[in-house]
């Protein structure tokens, strides 16, 4: 397989796995309709991989488009990123989450039936595990939802093992991501949330390039071992090659419909990321302890184990490394990439 068609390729894990995928001799075709990206993303990463990247500033949704690009490329697979990623904003617009990711994904397919293109990576979530009993997850435990977002990863998961169960011809691999941070070690490609970021690393950079003023943690009264909850954190390079590793695995097996864990098997308490990022930046890092958050569960952390076994892949980097490359990023470029 040469040539991968990226969806949501300038977003932040997308345009992440693009470099890395060219980097590894990959052509790499990017469709992203800037809903949550800039175009400035794409000279970055031609400047990056010093390759020419076929850019379409389509819409998934929009089918003829979409054919348009399966027309004029030999496409061998598809990476597919673009949807729709804020919780709090999908309980606010459930309709435009659930036409967003569904009908873009369901559009994908029937794209990619029509051209015979049925290799697929899917970007799922670890939200998927819902409010989990015991830790660490694996890729068998019960799933549920507690928000639209997680309820599109769930029913586009399910779409595709019925796509799979109905046609021996497609093979996908669906990934379910922990929580990626980070940046590329050159610090111009990271993370750029639009307004007051909604994660803990994008908020802690801005509070250390002082664009807010301080962090609220949201409860220490948390059954841990700090009080605050507990996540596993994925540097985003790491993430980038585990999808690398599974168009490897796609390349070699008929795998029809497989599900992974991308993180790395550990958890650390918001207070244990402030103190790392705080060694990264420099200076202290001022909270408050607010109220708990709706919808967060105390404890969240992968089993990592068929990843390892079967995708041949497992994270290399430290929550150190995660810390002082995000933090990179925001120093060079205080207002991301549309300053
Ligand atoms: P992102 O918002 O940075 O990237 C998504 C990209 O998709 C954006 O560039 C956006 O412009 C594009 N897009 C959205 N809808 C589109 C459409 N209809 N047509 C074409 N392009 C469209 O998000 P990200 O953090 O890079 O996440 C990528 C994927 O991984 C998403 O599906 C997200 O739900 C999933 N995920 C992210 C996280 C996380 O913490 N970042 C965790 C788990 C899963
Ligand atoms: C959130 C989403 C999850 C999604 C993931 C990756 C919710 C409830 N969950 O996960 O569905 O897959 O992002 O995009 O939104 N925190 C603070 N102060 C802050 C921000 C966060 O204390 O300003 C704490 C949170 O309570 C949490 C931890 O930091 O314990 C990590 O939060 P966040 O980065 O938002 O990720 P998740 O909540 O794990």
């Amino acid at each position: 397989m040469n040539t991968i068609l990226v969806t949501g390729g300038l977003g932040f894990i997308g345009s992440h796995t693009v470099i890395d995928l060219v980097k590894q001799g990959y052509s790499v075709i990017i469709v992203d309709n800037l809903s949550n990206a800039s175009a400035k993303v794409l000279p970055v990463l031609e400047e990056l991989s010093q390759k020419k990247i076929p850019f379409y500033p389509v819409d998934i949704r929009e089918k003829k488009e979409l054919e348009k690009i399966f027309q004029e490329h030999q496409i061998d697979a598809v990476i597919h990123f673009a949807g729709l990623k804020a919780v709090g904003e999908s309980v606010q617009k459930p309709l435009s989450y659930y036409d967003n990711n569904l009908i873009s994904t369901i559009t994908l397919l029937e794209v990619m039936e029509e051209y015979s293109v049925r290799k697929l990576v899917f970007s799922s979530s670890a939200t998927v595990y819902g409010e989990p009993e015991k830790m660490p997850l694996l890729e068998t435990d019960l799933t549920g939802a507690t928000s639209p977002y997680g309820r599109t990863k769930l029913w586009i998961e399910q779409i595709l093992q019925d796509l799979c169960d109905a046609n021996d011809a497609w093979d996908v691999v669906a990934l379910r991501y922990f929580n990626p941070l980070g940046a590329h070690k050159s610090g111009d490609l990271g993370e750029d949330p639009k307004g007051i970021p909604n994660n803990l690393a994008p908020y802690i950079t801005q509070v250390g390039v002082g664009k807010l003023e301080k962090l609220h943690v949201f409860g220490n009264d948390y059954p841990t071992s700090d009080g605050t909850c507990v996540r596993d954190y994925i540097h985003v390079l790491d993430l980038a090659a585990g999808h690398r590793a599974a168009i490897t695995y796609l390349e070699k097996e008929h795998c029809r419909y497989e599900i992974f864990n991308l993180g790395s098997g550990s958890g650390f308490s918001v207070l244990e990321m402030i103190k790392s990022f705080e060694k990264a930046i420099g200076k202290e890092i001022p909270f408050v302890v607010d109220s708990r958050r709706a919808g967060d569960i105390p404890v969240s952390y992968a089993d990592t184990k068929k990843a390892e076994d079967k995708l041949g892949w497992k994270v290399q980097k430290t929550i150190d490394e995660m810390c002082a490359d995000a933090w990179r990023w925001q120093k060079k470029h205080p207002d991301g990439f549309e300053p």
